[in-house]
């Protein structure tokens, strides 16, 4: 057993995106329809009594509902007993609905029409199963340490494209009256020893970094948060009134509620007076150890917390909960309904646009009609995991799709790139061979002769209570697993037309494969679930060239990462130096950079142009969810020209990257603050449009506590990847 109407309202509406629109996440304003929830939250607060708010903020305990959280009804208001469940890429312990890809793999596509038709369509399935807080989506862990088991449940590792992400999947997933829940909140990068290590993090890297995407999720009016297990410079974070009340209820003025990871509440009273609004599950994992609940009844009778802290928690709770409407005709929970519809096309689309092509040398990618294919590795046949055999996917032995922990679901299909490729060769006619053991033995005589071998590898990683394969969540190191590097080696001894496909949870040291003679192609298919065979096949047979760009480096060395799981407290020292900051602002070489794709195509750029508004100083106006309102404001416009001059359609990811005037603190050479995708027919031009607000110009300023934009020259850096920058301009603040 593991540990562990509706529409959002008019305000915050879902805009359909049209294509190539510019990224921005909608102006989700949001106070409006959260003053309407609170008056209905307050009304129904003032009927009930002490026991019924205790009733509220309180998990009936571990195991005793039908949902991984539950809390008791309140008939007097016709509120129901609330089910709360994982998680980030569909519903834990369903039968009937579907595997969504991990976010990572979302992240990939850089699509946010994909990423939104991700998130309705997971609301979608959540409301016609009855539960209302669906526990995702996540921007802690942000990834800042490569093997950090969990790194692939969130979106990449960098905080404005994870906050983008989290915008767009949480509007979507409340559109469908479900509750969404930002997690894990904050600074939980690491599995090892996660429940009682403190990650000590200084204010400035706190905003720019990690509150950053949560900040997001506050924005786009998310209905609750969920308190994470570590220490924040020694406070749990549960008990933080730094993190909870300042942080996130003052600062970001987040109106809905703050749930603890399940068990990582440590007190009655402090939790309650540090802003926490709802424990979880209620007990501990044996069943005892009840924190709230009768506790919390004694500490509100005796003064130890204020009958104004327990209503304004039964308040947020409330609020929330009307906020998406569910006041009014919610389904009942029953796990077990078929409710997959039409999803898979999302899967199946979010699949094959976040691979990602690393190395296509002389083109052997797209693959024409070859005589005989050979397929490789346990990685291309279904095992355990594809055929939900191991608890919580806890294994990793044959097709890959998700990583393991409360972040994974079961699959309602799987189709293993093996049987894909062979259906897909049988049109044309090519005759498939199949080692599907990732045992070198045998292996020569089966891709011998073969126009192309296709070596299948992967990496697992996952949440911290289950081990696999020796790998505790994180991973212990950056290679493949099952010695994928010998075995990439023995097929290209015997075939000089090797094609690499790798499927992982996080980046790995690709530096023997690729210096092995007669690998001619590799593709990052990352994490794609329950469609894994059919994407590939997608890309690797080119009905649509590859467009997904990396959402972390890849290294040519582990070490030069800067950063590895810390067996002790974490005092973040490197800053604001995550990922590819890191890299740049040390000057070292990556082997692959944040944001790099190859395409069957080729993409120009061209004809910059920039207005600009902005203006330094600080942020100073009054705060929504989110913040100060005037960060949200857009002070500046660029537009790029983009040519597909290639034979074949394709789609581009084109790239802002911004470097602040030297009156700012360093924060590296350059950081994304924009991206648009363009999909282009062979000759035809798009305009990449940037928004930039307020805040993709600021820091945060430590002795002012105040987010501001600096005086000076900014510098604005457009292209295919942190690294391939086409076009330079520049704004004078
Ligand atoms: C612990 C995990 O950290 C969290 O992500 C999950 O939602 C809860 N368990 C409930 O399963």
């Amino acid at each position: 057993m593991g540990i562990f109407g509706l529409a959002l309202l008019a305000a915050a509406a879902i805009a359909r995106a049209a294509p190539n629109c510019p990224v921005v996440p909608r102006q989700a304003s949001g106070t409006a329809a959260w003053d309407t929830a609170y008056a209905s939250a307050r009304a129904a607060v003032a009927r009930l009594s002490q026991q019924d708010k205790i009733n509220i903020v309180t998990g009936i305990g571990w195991e005793r509902g039908p949902c991984v959280g539950n809390t008791a009804p309140v008939n007097s208001i016709g509120y129901p007993q609330l089910c709360l469940q994982d998680g980030p890429l569909g519903i834990r312990f369903a039968t009937g609905t579907t595997a969504f890809t991990p976010g990572v793999q979302a992240a990939s596509t850089w699509d946010v029409d994909l990423i939104r038709q991700r998130g309705e369509y997971l609301g979608a399935e959540a409301r016609a199963v009855g539960v209302h807080v669906l526990l995702g989506p996540v921007a802690g862990a942000l990834g800042k340490i490569p093997h950090g088991g969990r790194n692939w449940e969130g979106f990449g590792s960098d905080p404005y494209l994870a906050g983008i992400c989290m915008a767009e999947t949480i509007e979507a997933i409340q559109s469908q009256g479900v509750q969404a829940c930002a997690k894990h909140y904050i600074v939980n990068e690491q599995e090892w020893m996660r429940e009682t290590m403190s990650s000590n993090v200084d204010d400035r890297t706190m905003h720019e970094i990690y509150l950053w995407p949560f900040a997001d999720a506050a924005h786009s009016n998310v209905a609750s948060f969920m308190c994470s297990y570590n220490k924040i410079n020694g406070t749990w974070a549960c008990e933080s009134d730094s993190v909870q009340n300042k942080l996130l209820k003052q600062e970001l003025g987040f109106r809905g509620y703050i749930m603890s990871d399940w068990n990582a509440q440590h007190t009655t009273v402090g939790s309650a007076n540090s802003g926490m609004d709802m424990t979880m599950p209620g007990t501990d994992f044996s069943g005892g150890n009840v924190l709230w609940g009768p506790q919390l009844n004694n500490a509100v009778n005796s003064g130890q917390v204020s009958r104004a802290r327990l209503d304004d928690m039964a308040t947020r709770i409330l609020a929330a909960w009307y906020l998406v409407g569910q006041d009014k005709g919610y389904p009942q929970v029953n796990l077990r309904l078929n409710v997959q519809g039409n999803h898979k096309e999302n899967v199946r689309a979010v699949a094959r646009d976040g691979i990602v092509l690393l190395r296509n040398e002389g083109n052997i990618l797209p693959l024409g009609r070859p005589s005989r294919i050979a397929v490789v590795g346990s990685g291309a046949v279904i095992g355990r995991h594809a055929q939900n055999g191991c608890q919580d996917k806890g294994c990793n032995d044959g097709a890959l799709g998700m990583g393991w922990g409360s972040g994974s679901v079961n699959y309602p299909y799987f189709v293993a790139p093996y049987d894909a490729i062979r259906e897909r060769a049988s049109r044309d006619g090519t005759q498939v061979s199949l080692h599907s053991s990732d045992n070198t033995n045998g292996v020569q005589n089966v891709v011998q002769g073969a126009d192309v071998a296709i070596v299948f590898i992967t990496a697992d990683s996952g949440e911290g209570y289950i081990t696999v394969e020796g790998h505790p969540g994180d991973r212990n190191h950056l290679d493949p697993w099952h010695n994928g590097n010998q075995l990439v080696q023995a097929v290209a001894a015997a075939n000089k037309n090797t094609i690499v496909v790798v499927h992982s949870t996080g980046p790995i040291i690709l530096e023997t494969i690729l210096n092995t003679p007669g690998v001619r192609a590799v593709v990052w298919a990352g994490l794609p679930s329950q469609e894994n065979g059919n994407a590939i096949v997608d890309i690797l047979y080119g009905s649509t060239s590859p467009s997904g760009k990396l959402v972390y480096t890849i290294a040519k060395r582990p070490e030069d990462y800067g950063v590895s799981i810390v067996r002790g407290d974490d005092n973040f020292r490197e800053g604001v130096f995550v990922d590819y900051r890191w890299f740049d602002q040390n000057n070292i070489e990556p082997r692959f950079e944040f944001g790099f794709g190859l395409s069957y195509t080729n993409f120009s750029y061209s004809g910059l142009s920039i207005t600009s508004n902005a203006r330094a100083g600080p942020a100073t106006g009054p705060t929504i969810p989110g913040g100060p309102a005037d960060l949200w404001e857009t002070v500046a416009t660029v537009t790029a020209q983009i040519t597909n001059t290639g034979g074949v359609a394709g789609a581009e990811v084109a790239q802002l990257y911004l470097t602040l005037p030297p009156t700012a603190p360093p924060a590296g050479p350059r950081q994304l603050r924009g991206f648009t995708k363009l999909k282009l027919q062979p000759g035809q031009t798009g305009t990449a449009t940037f928004k930039l607000r307020k805040r993709d110009l600021s820091y945060w300023d430590v002795g002012r506590q105040q987010w501001v934009v600096p005086s000076g020259r900014f510098t604005i850096s457009v292209g295919a990847s942190s690294r391939d920058i086409r076009l330079t301009g520049s704004i004078d603040v």
